[in-house]
Order: structure tokens, then sequence, then C-alpha cells
């Protein structure tokens, strides 16, 4: 999910533009970083955990005269977001094989790995790293016998996962071999050279005439240009484009903002979420991180599930996942709360700690005051190799890529699924059966698509926000496992659109805050269709009698509740347990277009952190 850069000249020396490339890379997020660099003695790698200006210095260091690094015309360079292996030197690319002849860098995620790598070890290949990418460096190696372009074609035939790879070999100098499914790989055509890149913001310095490969794609690389394949050699044509956005567009993949970018990037986040953890025969969820059996599982007598902010209202929806599909009694915990509640937590309990940066101060000193009493520490983390995550010591990584938007989306929905995950699997160690995990496994496999079908409300989103976006106060009411999403949808307006909003329990407005309702207060009704749901109907005309206007959020074809609102936003059906999900990602549509009507900020909102590492 991170950076890569290619560059391939006749006499320009790479280390420059690779740098640099990878400079432009840097708002993606990253835990380490390194380049390989060709020349006339073989391949030369250069890697650092941290910031590229700490890999920069190593190459400065390394390569002291204009001469050194004159001789390397070639090169390849990454920004590493760990998935698999911490984020170490070792861990970091490019991974090097046959000897240090060969280097590769990538971007994904090889699920196949571990069966790849017994039977190359079982050839008495020696790895160095615990990441699946050192795997594919050694098969091309393996298959290499001549043809660059075919050894890594054969390589990719045995790759189940994603992959954008660059790749150059001593033994065939002068020429890169690149490739790509699921991650974007982009070729740049300039004067005697040429650039490749995960993303183009890393190549316009150098040129503006780019090829996007496609999926399947794979490309031999010299500084004439590009000549594409498929993995079965056919040869394939793309076209070239000229890039005429801005850096500043470019870098948020032609969105305004990077909320937005996040929010439409959630179809890929989850498919990453949910990727290599479905197990069809056993109707149940393969979650290795976890590192649980299924007789852990089962001895488990409550969850206790915490977090901040976004990731404790996902923990909320939590609640109700583990104690429908698990029978699991489910405590959310706010993790400052349960930090200095000298909290009643021992071995029979497990505690699972969510945080998408992983470093949250409150959630960490609860991850340590779980420790202490005894109890099964998780965490379900987006950055690998994150404080929480290590400290944890077992858990699910989210894979849901760098989110760079201080307002958290993508997690969110990566969250609940990633705990939809982990309920099935823990349900099925108990009374959850077969036919039942059958047909939750198959929904999970849908959330991709049903967030898609969210986004394209986009529109009707939109122009319903410019109703209501001059509100300077809000309710956000839901029932059920609704609740927390109502929640969710209030911290977003709160945070980016700077409206004063509540979530709340549908049921509980007529207790009081009902008094605060008139035409002036529009109410954000959660009415898809779960059980309860007539009953938040009911709430609903208790706000519009007094004339609060009702916008609803309502499962597609449910005319009945769209009749009772204002305005409607139409989710598609799903089962109770994902209705948060979509309900969500309404919600966040909505606030970011209310948001940028009012003209606000919103990447980076007033007063707030991305990661908040103190109390
Ligand atoms: C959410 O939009 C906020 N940025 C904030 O509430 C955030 O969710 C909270 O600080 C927790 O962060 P974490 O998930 O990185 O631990
Ligand atoms: N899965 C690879 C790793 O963990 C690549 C990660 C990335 O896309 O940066 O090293």
């Amino acid at each position: 999910m991170c950076g890569i850069v290619g560059f391939v000249s006749r006499s320009t020396p790479a280390v420059g533009p690779l740098v640099n490339g990878l400079r432009r890379l840097e708002y993606r997020g990253y835990d380490s970083a390194g380049v390989a660099l060709e020349g006339t003695a073989g391949i030369k790698v250069y890697k650092q955990t941290g910031k590229v200006a700490e890999l920069d210095k190593l190459l400065k260091s390394a390569l002291k005269t204009e001469a050194e690094s004159g001789e390397y015309a070639v090169g390849i360079a990454h920004t590493r977001w760990a998935t698999h292996g911490l984020p170490t030197r070792a861990n970091a690319h490019p991974h090097v094989a046959d000897d240090g002849r060969l280097a590769l860098v990538h971007n994904g995620i090889i699920e196949n790995y571990a069966a790849l790598r017994a039977g190359l070890e079982k050839r008495s290949i020696k790895f160095i790293s615990q990441t699946d990418t050192e795997v594919l460096a050694h098969l091309i190696a393996a298959f290499d016998k001549g043809d660059f372009l075919a050894a890594v074609s054969q390589a990719l035939k045995q790759v189940e996962g994603t992959y954008g790879i660059a790749s150059i070999s001593a033994r065939h100098p002068g020429e890169m071999i690149v490739a790509r499914k699921g991650s974007p790989l982009v070729i740049g055509l300039g004067e005697g050279e040429t650039v490749v890149a995960s993303d183009v913001s890393a190549i316009v310095a150098r040129t503006r005439q780019v090829v996007y490969l496609k999926d399947g794609d794979i490309a031999r690389i010299t500084p004439e240009g590009v000549q594409i394949y498929s993995l079965d050699n056919a040869p394939v044509s793309r076209d070239v484009q000229q890039v005429d956005w801005d850096l500043g567009a470019i870098e948020k993949g032609g969105f305004e903002h990077f909320m937005l970018k996040e929010i439409h990037e959630q179809p890929d986040a989850l498919r990453n979420t949910i990727r290599g953890r479905i197990d069809r025969q056993g109707a149940t969820a393969i979650l290795a991180g976890l590192n649980l059996s299924p007789r852990d599982l089962a001895a488990i007598r409550r969850l206790v599930v915490i977090g901040c902010g976004t990731s404790l209202h996902a923990g909320m929806v939590g609640k109700y996942l583990f104690e429908s599909l698990a029978d699991l009694p489910t405590s959310p915990e706010q993790a400052a709360e349960f930090r200095y509640s000298n909290p009643i937590v021992g071995p029979d309990d497990w505690a699972v700690a969510l945080s998408q940066s992983g470093e949250t101060a409150d959630t960490l000193a609860a991850v340590r005051e779980s420790i202490r009493k005894g109890a099964l520490v998780s965490g379900l983390c987006n950055v690998v190799g994150s404080t929480i995550a290590r400290e944890a010591g077992r858990g699910v990584y989210l894979h849901a890529g760098p989110e760079i938007s201080v307002a958290s989306t993508k997690a969110f929905t990566a969250q609940v699924t990633a705990m939809l995950l982990m309920a099935l699997k823990m349900g099925r160690t108990r009374r959850l059966s077969h036919e039942e995990g059958v047909r939750i496994a198959s929904e999970i496999e849908r959330i991709p698509d049903l967030v898609a079908d969210v986004i394209r409300e986009e529109d009707e989103i939109a122009r319903i926000a410019a109703k209501y976006a001059h509100a300077d106060d809000m309710f956000f009411i839901g029932r059920g496992i609704l609740y927390p999403a109502a929640l969710e949808g209030a911290l977003k307006i709160k945070e980016i659109a700077y409206v004063h909003a509540e979530g709340y329990q549908a049921a509980e407005l007529k207790h009081g805050p009902i008094a605060l309702l008139s035409a002036q207060t529009p109410v954000v009704a959660l009415l898809a269709d779960i059980p309860g749901k007539e009953k938040t109907v009911g709430n609903v005309q208790e706000c519009r009698a007094r004339q609060a206007p009702v916008v609803g959020v309502a499962t597609k074809g449910d005319d009945d509740a769209a009749a009772q609102v204002d305005d409607v936003i139409f989710v598609p059906r799903t089962i109770p347990e994902i209705s948060p999900i979509v309900s969500v990602v309404a919600l966040q549509l909505f606030a970011y277009h209310v948001a940028r009507l009012r003209g606000c900020e919103i990447d980076q909102p007033r007063n707030l952190a991305k990661s908040v590492t103190v109390e």
C-alpha cells in the first residue's frame, strides 16, 4: 500500500530521481525506505527505517562523490507500509535474491507466501526477512534461465494476492521488469530515461507523458521506453497519457481532500481487510495473527473492547457483533475511563484494543493495565508494528492502507469488518452453525460492493447536505447496532464541520433532549432495516411533531420509512451486523459535504491531531 519508484537511464545518475520520487510519496505515510542501485560491479542496496531523510543521509555517506553516485544509472526504491513483518531494516525493501544479483520492491500482499516460502526453503533457499515480498524475489531468481521477463511472469503465476513490483538484476543490466495486480503502477516516458512509480506524483518532476499499467500487465523498462505484455507473454498496448494535474491534486488522487479520497478508497481498503481471511470450507474466518486456538477462543468468558473516538464507536458496534454471533458478553470501554477505573478484568477476559494509529496514549495505557491484570490482550490496528500492536503481541491488522485525514473513515469500516471476522471465528467455536457461518461469510465478502453502492449515492447525499449545511445543531439517532453509528456520524460532523451534533439512542430522545428540537434542529435518523426499525420510525414521528426536519438513512426500497422523513439517503439491503458500515459511509459523505459547503479545512481540522499520543 505504500510507494515504489524505479529509474532507468543510459547515463543520468539514478540516486537523485529515486530519492526525490520517494519524497513525493512521503504524504502516504510509511515506516521504512530503501533503494537498490545497479552499477558495473552489480547491485548495491541501502535500506533504513524511518523517514526518507534518513535514507538520504545513508546514501550521502555511502556515495560521497559524484563519480560514485554517477556510476548507477538504474535503480529501484520503496517506502514500506508493513503488512508482513515488523518495520525493521531487515524487512525494509528492496529484498534481494540470487546472491544479491536480483533486487525487488513490492506493494501489496502475497497471501500464499507461507506455502511458497516453505517450498523454497525445501530447496535450501535462506531467508533473512519476515516479509511476504522476499519470497517473490527468490521465486523470480529460481525461474531465471536467461529471460528476466519470463522469469518474473512464471513467478507471478504462482502468486495469490496483490502486487505492484519493480525488479532489477545484475544478470540483465540496463533493464527493469515491472508488473501490477491490485496495486497501481505508472510509467513515465522521458528523454533517454524511463521512470516507474506507484503514484504519478513521483513522476511528474521528470515527465508528464505517462502510461498506466492495468492488472495483469507485465513490462520491460529500458531507457528507450516500455514494452508491455500479459503474463502469458502476449504483447499489450496501453495509451500514452498527458498528466495535467498539479502536484497537490495528484497526491489526493484527484480528490479535493484526503478525507474524500479515503472515503472513496473504502471498497479497496475493505477488500484488503478481508483478503485471505474467509475460510469458505469451514464457514469461519482465518485470523492467524490472533494466535488463538479454537480451544482458547471457546474458553473466553467475556470480551472488553477498548478504544477512543471513532475506534471506540467501532468497538461499540463490536458489542452487538460478538453478542449476536458468539454469545459472548462484551463491554465497550472508553480507554481513558478504563485505565483509571481500576478495571475488573482478568484471565477469563479478552481485551481487544482498537486503534488506527496504534499509538493513542489512553488506549496504550489500557492495554498495559489489561496485561498487568492477566487478561488475554489483542490489538486491532492499521499501522503494522505500532506500539499498541507490538505490546498487545497478537491481533488483526486492518490492512486499510495509510489514513492521512485526521477524520477517521476507512479505519472505522475496516475495524468493524475485522471484528465481524473475529466474531464469526469466535461464533463458530460456539453455537454458530455451519449454515449460519456460510451466510455471514458470504455477506462479509459483499461488504466492499455494498460500500461502493453507498458511494454511488454521493451526489444525492451532497444535495441533501446542502439543505442542512447552515444548521448549528444536529441530532443523529439510532437504535441497537445503529446507535454507535449515530455517535460516529455526530463525531464526523463535529470534527470537520464544527457543527454541534449529538449522537443519541433513538428511544432516549423523549427523555429530555427532545426539548431541544425545533425547525432549526435537523435530526439524522438511522433507519436501515434491522430489528426495531419501526420503533425508530416512531421516534422520527416524535421529532417531526416538534417541527424538526428529519433526514433518514434507510434501506433501498423501504418506501414506508422514506415517507416518514423530509429527505432520505438510501443504503443497500444487508444483514444487521453490516448495517453500521453502510450507514456510516453515508454519514461520512454527509459530514464531508456539509463541511465543504461551510468552507471548513476538512483534512486538518482546528485543534485536532491525527494521533493523540498524549493523555
Ligand atoms: C476520529 O475521526 C478522530 N480522529 C479520533 O476520534 C480518533 O478516532 C481517536 O483519536 C482514536 O485514534 P486511533 O484509532 O488512532 O487510536
Ligand atoms: N507486504 C509487503 C511488506 O509487508 C509490502 C508492503 C507495502 O505495500 O508497502 O513488506
